[in-house]
């Protein structure tokens, strides 16, 4: 079954076609991150007006790279829920004109299935080593690795094909830039939250952190890029206190500005966006590895407590634009994670998803009423 992927929900303009919920066809994303590195963050009504003059352009490089005709396409699956509203219109809207021109199918996917279900997709970048996450390598860390361990029980279907796939009940970590959950799959498109941030996800902080340090937008990579020449252990961050299986991020990225401020001699009133100027290369990039250090601590120390909870739970997927994190999936050697490149906003994913929510019996939405939602939980 071939779907057509379709993704507006943020700042990428994405399409793809994947057959059979993991086989990549083709995959167009067109960033705006050019446009909006100037400024520092998204301008929803900028990122909007770029959408409209790239969907149509991405969908037809998609089709053509996947060498595919409107006949050859099942259906059509878009992003409709969460993200910022004109965005999602200019996604949705194309979609359902498309169904209903072309008398396919349309599904309605929520963002954070998608990204969840990139962990389901034929990791092409890693192809010399179809068994990736292998299980035999020992853990760092001390409950994550046993846990997992049970993941060597995979039924034959699972390795129907090169890659071995996630076993239920699994934990999906969901690291993205606005949010930061804990989800507990029981099976195929089932998510129930069991443990989400109280204020800032993990992406957001990297980005602002990023920006007192006065490291280029998106704060991720240019973090992890100047954290490669850091000391991690010179700047001690607080973890933050929190209840349960929660999150709070904004703690940190406040701590990050406090300690800067001392490091440099100035009183907390003085403006956060003129401290780069009074850190040096070195301090920047100690910044950078020390608060990296402590955020992907943090998300390890709920996900193991997660799986100290769950002792039923066979495999660990993570997910999101944080999980291209090199030292996140250094330090969580035996979870799942979707290639880099599939790690961010992409139509592959839209796809993936709703596939599984196809073979879990999901009737296509009405091309005619599809509504969007900018704010709508997973597990609605
Ligand atoms: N290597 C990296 N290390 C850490 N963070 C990263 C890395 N690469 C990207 N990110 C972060 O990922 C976030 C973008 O991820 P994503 O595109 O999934 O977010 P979004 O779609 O805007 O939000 P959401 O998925 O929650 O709706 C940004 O905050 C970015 O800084
Ligand atoms: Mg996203």
């Amino acid at each position: 079954m071939k779907i057509l992927g379709i993704e507006t929900s943020c700042d990428e303009t994405a399409a793809a076609v994947v057959e059979d919920g993991r086989r990549i066809l083709s995959n167009v994303v067109v960033s705006q991150i050019d446009i909006f590195a100037e400024y520092g963050g998204v301008i929803p009504e900028v990122a909007a007006r770029s959408h409209l003059e790239a969907i149509l352009p991405v969908i037809d490089k998609a089709m053509a790279d996947a060498e595919c005709s409107w006949d050859d396409i099942d259906a059509i699956a878009v992003t409709h829920a969460p993200g910022l509203l004109g965005s999602l219109l200019i996604g949705t809207l194309t979609a359902r004109t498309l169904a209903v021109l072309h008398d396919k199918p349309l599904y309605a996917v929520h963002h954070l299935k998608s990204h969840v279900y990139a962990n389901w997709l034929d990791d092409m970048e890693s192809k010399n080593t179809p068994l990736r996450n292998a299980l035999s390598r020992p853990s760092s860390r001390g409950s994550v690795a046993p846990c997992l361990a049970r993941r060597q029980t995979c039924s034959s279907e699972e390795y129907s094909s090169d890659f071995i796939r996630p076993s239920f009940p699994l934990l999906a970590l969901v690291v993205s830039g606005g949010h930061t959950q804990i989800l507990y799959m029981r099976a195929h498109n089932q998510f129930e939250i069991i443990g989400t941030t109280h204020d800032d996800a993990v992406g957001e902080c990297f980005d602002k952190v990023a920006k007192i340090l006065g490291l280029p937008y998106p704060g991720g990579p240019s973090i992890a890029k100047a954290a490669r020449s850091g000391d991690a252990d010179r700047y001690k961050l607080p973890h933050p206190k929190v209840e349960g299986l929660d999150f709070s991020f904004s703690g940190l990225k406040t701590a990050v500005l406090r300690t800067v401020q001392k490091e440099v001699g100035v009183p907390i009133s003085y403006p956060s966006h003129k401290l780069k100027e009074l850190l040096t290369q070195q301090q920047v990039c100690d910044f950078a590895a020390s608060f990296q250090k402590t955020a992907v601590e943090i998300l390890c120390e709920k996900l193991e407590e997660a799986l100290d909870r769950y002792p039923e739970i066979q495999s660990v997927v993570v997910a999101g634009g944080v999980s291209a994190n090199k030292e996140l999936r250094e330090v969580l050697k035996e979870a799942f994670f979707p290639a880099p490149s599939l790690s961010g906003d992409n139509g592959a994913m839209v796809a993936a998803a709703a596939y599984y929510e196809i073979q879990s019996g999901v009737k296509p939405t009405d091309p005619y009423s599809l509504n969007i939602y900018p704010r709508v939980s997973v597990e609605k």
